[in-house]
């Protein structure tokens, strides 16, 4: 499978070092690893580097692009029964990050210079065959990132009522919001709606002739879906009250969001720290992706990162 999909592209690539200030010894907890990009870039600069994944598909990769001389150490939290030498160099944690602050206490990891979150999926996860993300392949409609959960897109659509599917679209930015949750409810009562290709082919009719541009029509509802289905806004505020107490004084966090919802929780829980005097924003507009980086690849054009330091 690692062969055939390339590596994610990871957004802001070779600019982390400078923005959080990567030096040998530095403590940096990389709450997505993914295809470990971002953990690859701080391993280099010397390092010392906490990764969590939810998709033990994503560790496999992230070991295998990453170079063999940093061999990590792979904790399943369920089953930890080893001390983590204090020395580590690279450390996985097959968890959820939402149990981040539990796990680093338990596992009496030191407090953290950086955190990172990378939020979504990698694209190998939207591209990957059966996985049910992406509206290209016809499959079902599945879209967990973590096998566990036990909601899938397909039960979702099976079994909102209209108002919440409309809402669940809206979130999504969805502009048909209302008139296909209508469609949908109507048409889940002559066949249920299971596949990518059924969902996409009933936005398309909906959006037909109301949309266009180079974005595919059912690109929102997917979204929707995705994000409903992996708890993802649910995440982060579950996350996020937790950051302060992870890190040094000084230290710094930052979340790479791709949704204007997601990065306005961001905006308003700093802006809330900083009033509180425990963190303060790095920038108070969000860093985007330079020309240099859009030149060599389009898919990080709506990432937005916002940073934060600990007050010292
Ligand atoms: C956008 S990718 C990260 C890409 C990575 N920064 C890189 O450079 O390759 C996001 C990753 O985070 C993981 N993920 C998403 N939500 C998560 C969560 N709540 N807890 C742990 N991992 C999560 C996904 O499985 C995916 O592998």
């Amino acid at each position: 499978m690692s062969e055939i999909i390339d590596r994610h592209f990871s957004a802001f690539k070779g600019e982390l070092t400078k923005l959080y200030g990567f030096k040998p010894g530095y403590h940096f907890l990389d709450l997505t690893l993914g295809d470990g990009g971002h953990t690859e870039e701080a391993l280099s600069a010397g390092c010392r580097v906490v990764s969590f994944d939810v998709d033990p598909e994503a560790i496999k990769r992230a070991i295998d692009f990453v170079p063999k001389k940093y061999k990590p150490l792979i904790i399943d939290p369920e089953q930890v029964t080893e001390n983590i030498p204090k020395a580590f160099t690279w450390v996985i944690i097959k968890s959820n990050f939402v149990k981040v602050a539990e796990i680093v206490k338990s596992l009496a990891l030191p407090k953290f210079d950086g955190i990172m979150a990378d939020l979504g999926p990698s694209q190998y996860q939207v591209l990957s065959p059966g996985r049910g993300f992406s509206f290209s392949v016809d499959e079902p409609l599945d879209m967990r990132l973590d096998k566990n959960l036990g909601v899938t897109a397909a039960d979702l659509l099976a079994v909102l009522n209209e108002g919440e599917l409309s809402d669940l679209f809206d979130i999504a930015d969805e502009p048909f919001a209302k008139p296909l949750a209508r469609i949908i409810v109507k048409q889940r009562q002559i066949t249920p709606i299971v596949t990518t290709k059924q969902l996409s082919e009933i936005v398309s009719k909906v959006k037909r002739f109301r949309i266009q541009g180079k974005i595919h029509p059912a690109t929102q509802v997917f979204m929707a879906l995705r994000m409903a289905v992996n708890l993802e806004r649910d995440n982060i505020r579950e996350l996020i009250p937790h950051l302060p107490e992870l890190l040094n004084k000084g230290g710094v966090v930052g979340v790479i969001s791709f949704h204007s919802g997601e990065d306005k929780i961001i905006k308003e829980y700093f802006e809330e720290m900083e009033n509180k005097q425990i963190l303060r924003a790095i920038n108070k507009k969000p860093i985007e992706p330079s020309d240099k980086e859009l030149q060599i690849s389009q898919r990080t054009r709506s990432a937005k990162l916002r940073l934060a330091k600990k007050y010292s």
